[in-house]
């Protein structure tokens, strides 16, 4: 796929910055579990968070191309900084734009797009992870408020965003068309922040639970209409998906360069590593294993791009690009021997960081549920 222009210039506007700002910081920021905000300010300043938000709600009216390869060189850097710029440009930005109102949209969507704060989206629960119709938190109407009760987990950005687009059941006999959405923010009373996960990866971005206890939030904060939640939810997930996929791909390429360097520099036996067949065609199958995934990134944003529904193609594109990151991070490490399995090298912080790629935003087993009921057309679970 040729990239046109002003693609091409968004990359090289991400790729400078990341590598300049973002890769010196991510080992440190990773070990101390540091939040990157410095970063993500500078991030707004330049446009990479409300990428796909048009011009009159601030936002850069780019098209998901060129958000899939500004993604992928943050994430190439810091794959923490990348998964809080998916959640909020695509689940979030992109839910605000698809439903909500124009107060909404003045009110939460202009400030988001400019980076003025970060937005996170609540859907899981502890007993609600891939199947999230089953979901038990609860959204009362008592007048003019819902009234919310239960727990969220695996909330990325609990603890630091200011904004949560929040699923609960306005009705709780329904099944998925009785949940609703809900934007919170954190002067609401009986909303608090829950425990902090101590994670394998992706340190520098805080995982948190979302503790409800009768919070009362306006009958205004709905996002969409009521039991049109799991709708918000899952076409958020689609595009979040293609995101998700993007900064896996960035996370492939930055552990296939570092093995490629150091394969070269590495001499043993008398020469360098890479003169070895075995090792050349590691290398190979890692570099094929990257394009594939950078076609399936492309294609899927590029359908988004023609506003033609696009689940399958986001679908493929994540379950290929975050099984390819497994594989191609632990591959890295194998090049590197045991240096790989420290701290001396990044491709030991890449490992860790890309084992959640195939578990978040929808398992490997979930995607293949939802290509599997579009590709044979009759939906199954
Ligand atoms: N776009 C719009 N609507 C959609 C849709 C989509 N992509 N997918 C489904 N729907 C609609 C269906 O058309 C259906 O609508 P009707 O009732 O009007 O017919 C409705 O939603 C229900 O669809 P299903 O019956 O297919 O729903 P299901 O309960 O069988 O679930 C599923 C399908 C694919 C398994 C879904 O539950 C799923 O994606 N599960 C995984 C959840 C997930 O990804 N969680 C990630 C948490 S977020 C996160 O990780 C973010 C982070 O912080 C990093």
């Amino acid at each position: 796929m040729e990239l046109t222009r002003e693609q091409l210039m968004i990359q090289k506007m991400a790729r400078e910055f990341a590598r300049k700002d973002l890769a010196p910081q991510a080992a440190e920021r990773d070990q101390k579990h540091e939040y990157p905000a410095e970063s993500l300010k500078k991030m707004g300043e330049l446009g990479l968070l409300g990428m796909l938000v048009p011009e009159e709600y601030g936002g850069e009216d780019m098209d998901t191309v060129s958000y899939a390869l500004a993604m992928s060189e943050v994430a190439y850097a810091c794959a923490s900084t990348a998964v809080i710029m998916s959640v909020h440009n695509s689940i979030c930005c992109g839910s605000l734009l698809r439903f909500g109102s124009e107060e909404q949209k003045q009110q939460y969507l202009v400030p988001m797009a400019r980076g003025e704060f970060i937005a996170s989206f609540a859907l899981s629960e502890p007993e609600a992870g891939s199947d999230p119709a089953s979901m038990s938190t609860t959204a009362e109407k008592d007048g003019d408020f819902y009234v919310l009760n239960g727990t969220k987990r695996w909330i990325t950005g609990g603890a630091t965003s200011e904004l949560f687009i929040v699923l609960a059941k306005t009705d709780p006999d329904a099944d998925h068309k009785g949940i609703s959405a809900f934007l919170i923010t954190r002067d609401l009373q009986g909303f608090s922040t829950g425990r902090l996960e101590d994670k394998m990866g992706q340190c520098a971005s805080d995982t948190t639970d979302l503790l409800f206890s009768d919070c009362r939030v306006p009958a205004d904060r709905m996002l969409g209409k009521e039991g049109e939640g799991f709708i918000v939810a899952m076409s958020g997930l689609d595009d979040g998906r293609i995101g998700i996929a993007a900064l896996s791909l960035g996370l492939g390429q930055a552990a296939l360069d570092e093995a490629v360097n150091y394969s070269k520099q590495r001499v043993q036996f008398g020469r360098p590593i890479a003169d070895n067949q075995g090792l050349r065609w590691m290398v190979a199958d890692m570099a094929t294993d990257v394009e594939a995934a950078r076609l399936l990134v492309l294609n899927a944003a590029a359908k988004k791009d023609k506003k033609e529904k696009c689940s399958k193609e986001a679908s493929m594109a994540k379950l290929h690009a975050s099984e390819m990151a497994n594989r191609v991070t632990g591959q890295a490490l194998q090049i590197h021997g045991g240096y790989g399995y420290t701290r001396e090298f990044p491709v030991e912080r890449f490992y860790r960081d890309a084992r959640v790629l195939t578990i978040y935003e929808g398992t490997s087993q979930i995607q293949k549920i939802v290509i599997a009921n579009e590709v044979l057309g009759d939906k199954k679970k």
